[in-house]
């Protein structure tokens, strides 16, 4: 029997549902319960009822976000050592060394942090609705972390300060993405629209003809009549884009733009994760009621 099977057939059997990021290799796309974004994962993972394990096919601080969100289900990550880098570049050290300079200073962190991260924070955000959570602060000046783009780019479009910490916490996928590939691949297709990511570089932003989260992308393509997309985001996007936009063309602004992380979670270790019930993700009371607190008035915000 094919593995993609058998992993069918033991979800079934074990009562789990299979959550994969937009990122994730096209084979763990195709076996997915639902694919989609962060926010749009975590939300999933708080509106089911039914399932008993959920299968986080990610990194670790969504399914970390998932286990604070529903503490009654097992949470399993598929590879154990699937971390996003960027998540690892806040601590609580600096949180805390932050906040002593700003006391009264509100703190929204992005949720690609750790638990131990968030649980420090005011309020929680995605790329998919950060400018709408700090628009609703009644604050002119917000700490903002870890990605110092992500910052860059809500402080121009709601106009408050935000002062990233740490000064320049990246992700490193997305920073591969330069204009110079852009402008070669525009030369050949002229009326290409130019797809952004908001965690890449202030020159790539100023080159956008559409700035957002992965599947704010997947519905501009949708809704857009354009024929060619260039995209600069992680290569994994590109399966779902082209599976739900048979008659368009999508091309990928930097070839080589792999998240290696979201790569580690195979069929093979899907499977076995399913199948022996490991890699379970737990977070610590109370670190897990401090952190779903600001999980949660994200959803109150943007609900
Ligand atoms: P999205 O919320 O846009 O899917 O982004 C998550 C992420 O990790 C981007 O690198
Ligand atoms: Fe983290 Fe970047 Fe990978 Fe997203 S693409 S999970 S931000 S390293």
């Amino acid at each position: 029997m094919a593995l993609a099977e058998k992993i069918l057939r033991l979800k079934k059997e074990k009562k789990a549902i299979i959550l994969a990021h937009n990122y994730q290799r096209p084979e763990v796309q195709d076996i997915a319960d639902y694919v989609g974004d962060s926010i749009e994962l975590s939300g999933k993972a708080m509106e089911e009822k039914e399932a008993e394990i959920i299968v986080f096919a990610a990194v670790d601080f969504m399914a970390e976000s998932a286990a604070i969100l529903n503490s009654d289900k097992k949470v399993l990550l598929p590879s154990a050592g699937a971390r996003c880098p960027m998540a690892q570049m806040l601590t609580v050290d600096e949180i805390k060394r932050w906040r002593v300079l700003y006391p009264l200073v509100p703190l929204v962190l992005y949720v690609n942090t750790l638990a131990s991260a968030k649980a420090y924070c005011d309020v929680c955000c995605t790329s998919a609705n950060a400018v709408e959570v700090i628009n609703a602060l009644d604050a002119e000046t917000v700490l903002f972390g870890p990605d110092h783009n992500l910052a860059e780019y809500v402080q121009e479009k709601t106009g408050k300060t935000i002062i990233p910490i740490p000064e320049r916490g990246f992700c490193p996928t997305h920073l591969l993405f330069q204009p110079e590939e852009v402008q070669v691949l525009k030369a050949d297709f002229q009326d290409a629209v130019v797809m952004v990511h908001p965690e890449c570089t202030a020159e790539m932003r100023k080159i956008a003809d559409f700035i957002g989260s992965t599947s704010q992308m997947c519905r501009y393509a949708r809704e857009n009549n354009a024929e060619t997309f260039i995209v600069a985001t992680e290569e994994g996007l590109l399966h779902r884009l082209k599976r739900d936009n048979p008659s368009k063309r999508f091309v990928l602004a930097y070839e080589g733009a792999i998240c290696p992380n979201m790569k580690l979670n195979t069929l093979e270790r899907i499977y076995m994760a399913l199948k022996e019930e490991r890699h379970v993700v737990t977070v610590p009371e109370p670190i897990a009621s401090k952190a779903r607190k600001a999980l949660e008035k994200m959803f109150e915000i943007t609900r």
